[in-house]
């Protein structure tokens, strides 16, 4: 009996027909990240589950709702990354990273989150993301955003920058009173989340985007008047790079974001493109994460591109899907043929000419349909004449044009053509 299994929720397939547009969206991280000094990190998609309970936050909605955990045969407590901060900076101290310097590393791939599925919100999705080691002064900052800023106008991507502070361990208690305090004076007029967050996970609240909640939050006190000095000043100095280097941006100052490590800048980038999951990238400064989780006291700063998000975008846009496609189809005409195109196809690929044919042989029809569906540019038809004669037609599969070519050349040829 067969049995048809379909995937997971939330998890997707990316097919050839798409990959394309994966396979630029990668390129271009490759290339910017690159000019700016990050270096690429690979770390598993399991990890400890600790290390994102202390690293990410037990009262997070991440950690405490929307993590795979299991169990290792009964041996250790593992998930699934929800996301891939906390696995680099465990590698980035495990590894003794630390005595080289300040250092900027990159990463790419999946993470998992057991969200409810939706446009833009998936189960599995994945990340490019970039951590900045070791850097304590505000011009990593401003130089981080610019470059996501870069990277985001390299491909045609129009988001709006939000930026905000969210304080230090040296202000934020004193503010998280005062927020507990104004919340619970008005809990009645907030939702069940919102009651619910105002004690263990008050900034969250600021979030929330119940619009019944909304008068209440707007008038709430606003963690950018009880800075301390020293997070106003890393604020201002942030603004001033970024204006410096002609990145665009508004304050918000009720951007919270939704991991526990953040301190001083967050910030997100938005896309009307994407409705409610509106943030393509989201990031910020995480001073005390590598000290946490047991490393020695190291600033860091970082952020997170949603490809899936990306890829909606450039969608909405109607950007076309780059494809590869082979620059030649080659079409067998007769028994002697079919024998020829398999040696002419290892010929051209030799040369570096992308090729392709029909390996199934048969009808001519048949062939240069399939060559028109795999998008080859030209097509050459080869039988015991053509083999004879040393020559064949090149058909030009967009105009229909037909170019006798020797077949001695024809690598030459098309590979000079691309
Ligand atoms: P995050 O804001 O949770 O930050 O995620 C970053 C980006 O990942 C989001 O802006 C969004 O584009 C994408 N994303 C998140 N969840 C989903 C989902 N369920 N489906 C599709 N896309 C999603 C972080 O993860 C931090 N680690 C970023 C960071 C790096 N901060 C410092 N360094």
């Amino acid at each position: 009996m067969s049995v048809k299994i379909s995937g997971v929720k939330g998890m997707n397939d990316v097919l050839p027909a798409q990959v394309g547009r994966w396979h630029e969206l990668e390129a271009v991280a490759r290339e910017v990240f690159a000019l700016y000094g990050y270096r690429e990190v690979r770390t598993p998609v399991v990890e400890p589950h600790a290390l994102f309970a202390r690293g990410v936050g037990e009262a997070t909605d991440i950690v405490s709702k929307e993590m795979y955990v299991f169990e290792d045969k009964g041996e250790d407590r593992l998930a699934l990354r929800p996301e891939g901060t906390a696995g680099t900076v465990r590698a980035f101290i495990e590894h003794g990273a630390y005595v080289e310097g300040p250092q900027k590393w990159f990463y790419m791939g999946p993470m998992f989150r057991r969200e409810r599925p939706q446009k833009g919100r998936y189960r599995q999705f994945h990340q490019i993301g970039c951590e900045a080691f070791g850097v304590a002064e505000p011009a990593i900052d401003a130089e981080q955003i610019a470059m996501l800023d870069d990277y985001l106008s390299r491909l045609g991507v129009k988001a709006t920058l939000k930026l905000n502070s969210v304080g230090d361990p040296a202000c934020r208690p004193a503010y998280l009173d005062l927020l507990r305090g104004y919340l619970s004076a008005h809990a009645a007029a907030l939702c069940g989340d919102c009651r619910e967050r105002t004690q263990k996970n008050p900034l969250r609240v600021l979030d929330c985007k119940v619009p019944t909640c909304q008068p209440v939050l707007e008038r709430a006190p606003r963690l950018a008047e009880h800075l301390c000095q020293g997070c106003r000043d890393h604020f201002e100095a942030v603004q001033a790079g970024l204006g410096a280097l002609g990145v665009a941006f508004t304050v918000e100052p009720r951007l919270v974001r939704g991991l526990d490590y953040y301190v001083r800048t967050a910030y997100e980038f938005t896309s009307d493109a994407l409705g409610a999951q509106s943030a393509v990238a989201g990031g910020g400064r995480y001073d005390g994460l590598v000290e946490t989780l047991g490393g020695p006291p190291t600033p860091g700063i970082g952020f997170a591109l949603g490809a899936e998000r990306l890829t909606l975008i450039l969608e909405a846009m109607g950007r076309p899907v780059p494809a590869a496609r082979p620059e030649v189809f080659l079409i067998s005409a007769d028994a002697p043929g079919a024998v020829a195109v398999l040696g002419l196809a290892a010929t051209l690929r030799r040369a570096g000419v992308a090729c392709d044919l029909d390996a199934r042989g048969g009808k001519f029809a048949r062939q240069i349909r399939q060559a028109e569906r795999v998008g080859a540019r030209f097509a050459l038809v080869l039988g015991g004449q053509e083999l004879a004669a040393g020559e064949a037609k090149l058909r030009d599969m967009a105009t229909r044009a037909e170019t006798p070519v020797k077949l001695a050349d024809l690598a030459a040829v098309l590979s000079k053509g691309r």
